[in-house]
C-alpha cells in the first residue's frame, strides 16, 4: 500500500524577548500607527544573546519530538529551512542533529526565502513516499534581526526572529500531506535579498561601509508579487486534488504583512475566519512563520480531524509554494507523565556522545603517524606513493 507523510509532532520556540512598535518609535522615525496600519504588526521578538538559528531550531525540534513521541534516534533526515543560517558552511541542520542526537540522521539545510518550510516540507514529503525516509524533522527556523539595518525603517519593522518544527512520518494510512505545489521566478532575485556576504560581494570594509549585508527590498513590488502568488499556489494546489477554495477549512500562508493576507482571501473568496494570522505578536519570521502559525493554529484548537489545512507561502528568489494536508488523528506515542525528563536525561546522554566524539576525534589526530606533528597522515601518503612509483 501506498506511504503518505503525517504530520506526527509539533513545536515552536520564540525568544522572550519583546520589540514593540513603541520601543521603534525610539529610535526610528515611524510611528505605532504607521507599522500598524501598513503592516498589522505590533510587535516582534528578537534574539537574545545566547540565542541564534541553531539554538532556536534545536529547542522548536526538541518540542516537535515530543509530541510525536519519537526518539531522536529513529529521525532519518533533517532539513532546516532558513535564509539566516548559523554559518554560510555547515549547515545548520547538522548542528541541530547534533544538539538533538539524532544519531541516524541526514542533515541540510534549504535557502528559498520565506517560502523555505514549503520547500523543505515537500522534499521531506518526496523522501517519505519515495522510501527514502520514515521520519523526518522539517524545521523553519529565523534570526533576521542580525541581518536587518536597524536604521533602514522600511525593512526593520517588518521581521522578527524564532523557529518553528514539525515531525513527519510515514504510514499506510490515508490523509496527511495529500498535495504540493513549488514555483519560483529568478528574475526578481534583487527584490529581496542581503547583496553582500557571499560570493559575487565577498565581505569587506567597502561592503560594511555600503551596509550591503543587510536585508535590502523593494517593497512595493515585493507586495504586488506576494498578493498575486499567494492566491495563485493556493489555488494551484486545490487544483491538483480536484478541490475548490471552498474545501479549505484553514488556510496558514506566510505570515509577512496583515494586507498581503487579506488581500490574498479576498481575491481567493476565503472567509477571514478561516485564515491564520499572527504577523501581530511575532512579525515576519520568514521560513518559521507558518510552522509557528500552524503551531498557535493547534494550540487555539483551530485545526480538526478532517480538516483540509492548506500552508502556502511565497518569499525572496522569488519563490512560492503550497502545500495541503488533510489533519488526521495518526496515533501518536501514548502520553507518558515522565516523557518530559526522559527526554531531558535523553538530550543529555546525547551532549555527553558528542563530546566523547569529539575528543575522539582529537586523540585520533593526536595519535595518527606523522612526521610533520600535524597528524595529517600526509607524509604517510607520500611514503605509499613512492613506493608505488616504478
Ligand atoms: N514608518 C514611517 N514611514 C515609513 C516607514 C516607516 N516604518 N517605512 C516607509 N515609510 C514611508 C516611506 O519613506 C514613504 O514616504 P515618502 O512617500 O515620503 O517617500 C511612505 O512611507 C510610503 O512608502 P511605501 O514604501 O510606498 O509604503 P507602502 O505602503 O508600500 O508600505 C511596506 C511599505 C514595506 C509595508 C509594503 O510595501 C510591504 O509590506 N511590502 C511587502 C514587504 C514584505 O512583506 N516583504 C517580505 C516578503 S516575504
Amino acid at each position: 500500500m501506498a506511504v503518505s507523510s503525517h504530520i506526527v509532532g509539533w513545536g515552536y520556540y520564540l525568544p522572550s524577548r519583546r520589540l514593540s512598535n513603541k520601543d521603534l518609535e525610539e529610535r526610528l522615525e515611524t510611528t505605532d500607527e504607521w507599522i500598524r496600519t501598513r503592516t498589522g504588526i505590533s510587535e516582534r521578538r528578537i534574539a537574545g544573546e545566547g540565542e541564534s538559528t541553531a539554538s532556536m531550531a534545536g529547542e522548536a525540534a526538541k518540542r516537535a519530538l515530543q509530541v510525536s513521541g519519537l526518539d531522536p534516534g529513529d529521525i532519518d533526515l533533517i532539513i532546516v529551512a532558513t535564509i539566516s543560517p548559523e554559518y554560510i558552511f555547515p549547515a545548520t541542520a547538522c548542528l541541530v542533529q547534533d544538539a538533538i542526537d539524532a544519531h541516524a540522521a541526514a542533515a541540510f539545510d534549504v535557502s528559498a526565502g520565506c517560502s523555505g518550510f514549503i520547500y523543505a516540507l515537500t522534499i521531506a514529503d518526496q523522501a517519505i513516499r519515495s522510501g527514502g525516509a520514515r521520519a523526518v524533522l522539517v524545521i523553519g527556523a529565523e534570526t533576521l534581526s542580525r541581518f536587518l539595518d536597524w536604521e533602514d525603517r522600511r525593512t526593520c519593522i517588518l521581521f522578527g526572529d524564532g523557529a518553528g518544527a514539525v515531525v513527519l512520518r510515514g504510514t499506510e494510512l490515508p490523509g496527511g500531506i495529500l498535495a504540493t505545489h513549488l514555483g519560483a521566478d529568478g528574475s526578481g532575485a534583487e527584490l529581496l535579498c542581503v547583496p553582500a556576504g557571499g560570493a559575487r560581494l565577498p565581505a569587506g570594509q567597502e561592503t560594511l561601509d555600503k551596509r550591503q549585508h543587510y536585508i535590502q527590498m523593494d517593497g512595493r513590488e515585493v507586495y504586488r508579487f506576494a498578493v498575486k502568488i499567494l492566491a495563485q499556489s493556493t489555488r494551484a494546489v486545490l487544483t491538483k486534488l480536484d478541490l475548490d477554495v471552498k474545501d479549505i477549512s484553514l488556510l496558514i500562508p506566510h505570515q509577512a504583512n496583515a494586507r498581503i493576507t487579506s488581500a490574498a482571501a479576498l481575491s481567493l473568496g476565503l472567509p477571514l475566519e478561516r485564515v491564520m494570522e499572527t504577523v501581530q505578536w511575532c512579525g515576519n519570521t520568514s521560513a518559521a512563520s507558518i510552522p509557528i502559525a500552524l503551531c498557535q493554529a493547534l494550540a487555539g484548537g483551530r485545526v480538526k480531524v478532517g480538516d483540509l489545512v492548506v500552508m502556502a507561502g511565497f518569499g525572496a528568489g522569488l519563490t512560492w509554494g503550497a502545500v495541503a494536508v488533510r489533519w488526521d488523528d495518526v496515533p501518536l506515542a501514548a502520553p507518558r507523565r515522565w516523557r518530559r525528563y526522559w527526554y531531558r536525561a535523553r538530550y543529555r546522554w546525547g551532549s555527553l556522545r558528542s563530546r566523547g566524539r569529539r575528543l575522539l576525534r582529537r586523540l585520533a589526530i593526536l595519535t595518527e603517524p606523522s612526521s610533520n606533528g600535524h597528524g595529517n597522515g600526509a607524509t604517510e601518503t607520500q611514503r605509499h606513493r613512492e613506493k608505488q612509483e616504478p
